[in-house]
């Protein structure tokens, strides 16, 4: 659906809920439920909507036309939310994801070919070796939070793949490195949801920390990049030496640029893709019939660096389910216009990214988990570019490929050794709204196939 409108709008015709005098919608708005507010809302008001944060203007949008309209006019018309390159900036990881205008123009560059096919084939054995560990655990005993036993799985997977550092979170625990790593994406999530950046006048016990944590991590990864730089393999192994095979000669990264991007790798490639794999169990373990069909794809098509198209579309229904990241929150760079609407420079538009995916005129049937639409045929309305998991445009994810990799390499294996099922009077999970989109109080039951 498109919305048609005659002439141009200002943000304030647009319909919106009533709010509270000074603090306007804000005190509707529960954090670790916005993703579901914001739904009901766009139920009740439209696929455009106003709010009033605190006195600040907000258009929150849900139509897939517009969706993409505002998400392909960057870096030019729209930028992330100012405050995460500045939140990123002070932690020195201001890197892709919150880079803006020709600094991001020129860093995207520069570090997409650290992500390409050729690339992820040299990476693809530490998936393996990470898969299997992960395997092994859930052999010897029963997984108890499944999205805290995944978190190891993309932590190892993403810290071995940008430090070079084999923590082993699978096998083991306690290591430093973890803790410091475990620190820094809720403290960063946490400031990303301040109104007031406190910790640039006073540090409290857990500001002090991330600046140990981040200060730890810049020792160790300042290792790797010396090492990397002395002796730059022909294939890498790992995103720094990725990064620096992708230098042209012109263009070069310093230390600086390559611990910003490798930060941003870590923060940006651990929890989107374990919350992910997380919800795709979920509606295995519902669904034994597709559960099954992974199995006889994977004895046809072993490995996950080819098409497996059943496994992909597995993967493509789960995430327009539940999108990690529904929201992706965007303000206007200058005055512009959308969908006949004016909009003034700085006002943050919030791009609805999981309503789109559940509406019957995009996908027909649309709260069911059904992996056929995916493959061609499907019945009734079927609109792919209506679930936009990984963004869209000139931005769009470029873990993409990775996080597939991951996703696919769990749920082959999980589906080649267990029977997975929800356990009896096993209560749905909860999902909170913390920047991703995270299923509290998972539990799935795993079973060893017999024979395997
Ligand atoms: C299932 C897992 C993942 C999901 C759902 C996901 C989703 C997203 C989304 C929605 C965006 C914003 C796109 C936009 O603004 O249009 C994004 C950006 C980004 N993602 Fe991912 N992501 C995942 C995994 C990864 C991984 C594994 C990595 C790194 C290896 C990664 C690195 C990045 C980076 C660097 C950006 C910023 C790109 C830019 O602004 O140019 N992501 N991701």
């Amino acid at each position: 659906m498109s919305v048609s409108i005659t002439r141009p709008l200002s943000v304030d015709d647009l319909p919106g809920p009533g709010g509270w005098p000074v603090l306007g919608n804000l005190p509707q708005m529960p954090p670790a439920a916005l993703h579901r507010r914001f739904d009901s809302w766009a139920d009740e008001f439209g696929p455009v909507y106003r709010l009033n944060v605190a006195g600040k203007r907000v258009i929150v949008v849900s139509d897939p036309e517009l969706n993409k309209e505002i998400l392909r006019n960057r870096p030019g018309g729209f930028r992330r939310q100012s405050s995460i390159e500045s939140i990123m900036d002070e932690m020195g990881s201001n890197g892709l994801f919150s880079l803006e205008g020709e600094s991001w123009r020129r860093r995207r560059k520069l570090a997409m070919p650290a992500f390409n096919a050729a690339h992820l084939r040299g990476f693809h054995p530490t998936l393996e070796t990470i898969t299997e560990r992960l395997r092994r655990r859930w052999e010897r005993q029963a997984p108890g939070d499944i999205r805290a036993e995944l978190t190891r799985y993309t932590v190892d997977v993403t810290a071995k793949l940008t430090f070079d550092y084999d923590i082993n979170t699978i096998e083991q625990s306690g290591d430093v490195i973890q803790r410091h790593l475990e620190l820094i994406f809720p403290i960063m999530n946490r400031r990303l949801g301040m109104p007031f950046p406190y910790w640039r006048y006073v540090k409290l016990p857990q500001d002090r920390a991330l600046d140990k944590a981040l200060a730890a991590l810049r020792e160790d990864l300042t290792g790797v990049i010396a090492r990397a730089r002395a002796a730059l393999p022909e294939r890498p192994t790992n995103f720094i030496e990725a990064l620096l095979l992708a230098q042209d000669g012109q263009e070069s990264f310093t230390d600086e640029e390559l611990f910003a991007e490798a930060l941003t790798i870590l923060i940006a490639g651990q929890d989107t893709t374990s919350n992910a794999t997380a919800w795709l169990l979920y509606h295995l373990a519902g669904n034994p019939d597709v559960q099954q069909r992974i199995r006889e794809e994977v004895a046809e098509i072993p490995s996950v660096l080819d098409r497996q198209p059943y496994l992909e579309a597995v993967a493509a229904e789960s995430m327009r389910l539940q999108p990690t990241t529904p929201l992706l929150a965007m303000e206007a760079i200058g005055d512009t216009e959308i969908g006949g609407i004016q909009i003034p420079a700085g006002t943050w538009v919030i791009v609805n990214v999981q309503h789109a995916g559940v509406q019957a005129r995009n996908f027909s049937d649309p709260l069911t988990f059904d992996p056929e639409r995916w493959l061609g045929n499907p019945h009734g309305n079927h609109r792919p570019d209506a679930s936009i998991p990984f963004g869209s445009g000139p931005r769009f994810c470029p873990g993409r490929g990775l996080a597939m990799l991951e996703i696919k390499s769990v749920a082959a294996m999980v589906c080649r050794t267990f029977d997975i099922s929800l356990p009896a009077n096993g209560e749905k999970p909860r999902d909170q709204f913390h920047f991703a989109v995270i299923p509290i109080g998972m539990r799935l039951e795993l079973q060893r196939r017999s024979g395997d």
